[in-house]
């Protein structure tokens, strides 16, 4: 059987790994170069530093694929094809900060023979803008599209590759291309500007999506609808589909915030004024901080009160924080003189430092017990099956907020609980 063309990885963060550890697991030698020294070296030794299903399984697994380093010139040595993973984030203005994908693209500037294949979300025009400082180097956008806690499965699985090159390009896009033939997908071959676009489009209409749901749900409970069985409704329109209607208290992660103001940003730097983003992200803050109401309603002022937030991370499956509702929930709740205490399964040690005096503690029921209130903030299924029965005893005053319409209503109310959903 003919080698399986080596692949470089630039930026070992959780889209880099998920990228080398499943590239290495279909037969590729793949050089991934880090910044880091620790990084590297602990990588090196099979340790993976985050909670991603399966992938600490892949990157032992395919250890003799994979090679960590801090060396961009072994990457290059090794192979031509340079998968770009380096972080985006946004900066002060919504723009995103290119500085890491600059840092890249000044290391590789000369160097032909080679393509960057762009995995990191950037701004529509980065790509063209990229070929027209360094000629030389073979650009193609390959946007991600995985997500956290399904990364792997999403890698291997996924609805669709995008892939975009201008006619220069075009012979690595092929590379490219046949990287992805063993996973049977749909192929999106396009020019690069298209592509980009994809990849914010695709987030920013998600993040619609559920800000959609969260106004529906909103004006349900005061018409005395049910937003579950509207959802349910809706779904099955083929045109609108049953997924991301869940409503909920606000979508964070490292993705959608951040995309759909780069959008926003990027709409406004051409002079458009992209009003509905403007309202998708506007919805989203306010949907937070609806719980902070639904609390006072049970429970007047919040002076004082003990409040148990369940769920640090942006959603289940994954320790990430960042954007989480649970960080503008906490502050927020100590701002109305609240005295929280928060619960995790496994994201607690990466929140610490955002929490402010919020008390993390070892145990849902550690951070239950003689609560006023309680929030289900992360859908974690060890919530679904706490002894809620048991639960009614500790709390002091057995109010609950469930900001997933995750846990059985009827069964809180049976135990004597005043249940509050989103939408219901
Ligand atoms: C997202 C995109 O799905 C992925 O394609 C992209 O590459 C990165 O951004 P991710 O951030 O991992 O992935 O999370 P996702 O599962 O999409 O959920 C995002 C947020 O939306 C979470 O906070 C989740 O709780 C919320 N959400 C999702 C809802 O509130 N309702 C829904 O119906 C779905």
């Amino acid at each position: 059987m003919p080698e399986k063309e080596p692949i470089g990885v630039i930026g070992v963060g959780w889209v880099g790994l998920c990228t080398a550890a499943c590239f290495a697991d279909l037969g590729h030698h793949v050089y991934a170069r880090d910044i880091l020294p620790e990084k590297v070296e602990s990588l090196s030794r099979g340790e993976v530093p985050m909670h991603e299903p399966g992938l600490s399984e892949l990157v032992r697994g395919n250890a003799e694929r994979l090679r960590f380093t801090t060396d961009i010139g072994e990457v290059l040595d090794n192979a031509s094809l340079l998968f770009c993973c380096v972080d985006t984030p946004p900066t002060y203005s919504g723009d995103a900060d290119l500085s890491r994908v600059e840092a890249v693209i000044a290391e590789l500037g000369g160097s032909v023979g080679h393509a960057i294949v762009m995995k990191s979300t950037v701004p529509v025009g980065t790509g063209r803008s990229i070929r027209r400082r360094f000629g030389g180097v073979g650009y193609v956008s390959n946007p991600e599209f995985l997500k956290e806690g399904s990364a792997i499965k999403d890698f291997m699985h996924p609805d669709r590759v995008v892939i975009g090159a201008d006619s220069e390009s075009e012979p690595f896009a092929d590379r490219v291309q046949a990287l992805y033939e063993p996973l049977g997908t749909s192929v999106v071959r396009t020019d690069v500007a298209s592509a980009e676009m994809v990849k914010l489009a695709s987030n920013a209409f998600l993040a619609t999506k559920i800000s959609f749901i969260n106004e529906i749900a909103n004006v349900s409970e005061e018409l005395g609808a049910d937003v579950s069985e509207v959802a349910r409704g809706m779904g099955l329109d083929d045109r609108i589909g049953p997924k991301f209607l869940q409503a909920g208290i606000g979508f964070g992660g490292s993705c959608f915030p951040k995309d759909v103001s780069a959008l926003k940003q990027l709409a406004g730097n051409t002079g458009y004024h992209f009003q509905l983003l403007t309202a998708v992200v506007e919805v989203n803050e306010l949907q937070k901080r609806r719980t902070i109401g639904k609390l006072q309603k049970h429970l007047g002022s919040l002076a004082g009160k003990e409040i148990a937030l369940l769920g640090l991370a942006f959603k289940p499956n994954t320790d990430d924080v960042r954007e989480a509702t649970s960080l503008v929930l906490s502050a927020r709740l100590q701002g109305e003189g609240a005295n929280v205490r928060v619960f995790d399964p496994v994201a607690a040690d990466g929140a610490r430092e955002m929490l402010g005096g919020a008390t993390i503690t070892d145990s849902a029921l550690e951070a239950l017990e003689g609560a006023d209130g309680a929030v289900l903030v992360t859908e974690w299924p060890e919530f679904a099956e706490l002894d809620w029965v048991d639960v009614h005893q500790r709390m002091r005053v057995p109010v609950i907020v469930d900001g997933r319409n995750f846990l059985d209503r009827e069964a809180l109310v049976a135990a004597g609980f005043r249940y509050e959903g989103i939408g219901r």
